[in-house]
């Protein structure tokens, strides 16, 4: 498949093409990404703290931590369009900071968008990277970056000033520059309206079917993640069963002296071995 461009996926939003959108934090699963042409882009999600990393929170995930992955990712990616988030505390600070940690974070994390959480308050920052070419995915709706502020994992957007919220932040963001934005755990309602007010597409997670895509954080589709799985997940495979079955038989196999076998063992020529045992 040829490259997908932001072009692309403004078309298929006019065509009323789902477009899909899968996380990958490393070069294997970011080749696993690529590897299927109904992928259109890859993010590089700063969900990176807890499914690979372990930390607690996104907000412990530092710039230098995701440049790492990002770089990976990249140097797996092929059609997809790729998009990494910015960690928090890397677009806060000021306009400059926010600025130069973007620039490093496409220099070095080697990506081609990038993604912000945030309403209205964060419209300077997406005109200001908008402004330098820096293609923005925006954020509404649940932002894991602010879980604390907002007391936990929750649906937003439910009732009318919320909602209402919403709906002016999508359409600041859009104006400020915003090439797309996720929407995050949303009423179904709010969501497919949001999508209908924007001209840019919108990309739903725990936001109903009427976006204009789809994204999952790779653990929780793969059945991965033994972690909490919220409403919206669903589990599209189970590898978790395949890979723990694997690491059963694998020990087994050692314990019972059956792996290796001959076909998987080296031999040396008879007369050889005679000579050396001698
Ligand atoms: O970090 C992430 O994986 C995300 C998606 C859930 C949108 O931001
Ligand atoms: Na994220």
């Amino acid at each position: 498949r040829k490259k997908v461009t932001i072009q692309a996926l403004q078309s298929m939003k006019e065509k009323r093409t789902p477009m899909t959108m899968l996380t990958a934090y490393d070069y294997p699963s970011a080749l696993a990404c690529s590897s299927n042409p109904l992928i259109d882009i890859t993010l590089v999600g700063d969900s990176l703290a807890q499914v690979c990393l372990g930390y607690n929170s996104t907000t412990e995930l530092s710039l230098s931590e995701m440049i790492h992955h990002a770089r990976a990712v990249a140097r797996g990616t092929t059609h997809p369009f790729i998009v990494a988030d910015m960690p928090f505390g890397s677009y806060q600070i000021s306009i400059e900071d926010t600025a130069r940690n973007a620039v490093k974070l496409i220099q070095e994390g080697r990506v081609e968008g990038l993604k912000l959480e945030g309403g209205s308050e964060i419209r300077d920052t997406v005109r200001k990277l908008s402004g330098l070419g820096i293609p923005v995915m925006a954020h509404v709706g649940l932002l894991p970056q602010r879980h604390v502020a907002m007391s936990g994992y929750r649906v937003q957007g439910k009732d009318v000033d919320s909602a209402r919220r919403i709906i002016n932040d999508a359409l600041v963001l859009e104006e400020a520059g915003a090439f797309s934005i996720v929407l995050e755990a949303i009423p179904k309602e709010l969501a497919a309206y949001v999508t209908q007010r924007l001209r840019i597409p919108t990309i739903g997670i725990g936001a109903g079917s009427q976006t204009d895509g789809q994204v999952l954080v790779w653990g929780d589709m793969m059945g991965t993640w033994a972690g909490h799985k919220a409403k919206f997940v669903r589990r599209f495979g189970d590898l978790k069963t395949e890979r723990d079955s694997a690491i059963q038989k694998y020990a087994e196999a050692v314990k019972l002296r059956t792996f290796p076998d001959d076909s998987e063992s080296y031999t040396m020529d008879k007369m050889a071995w005679e000579e050396v045992s001698r």
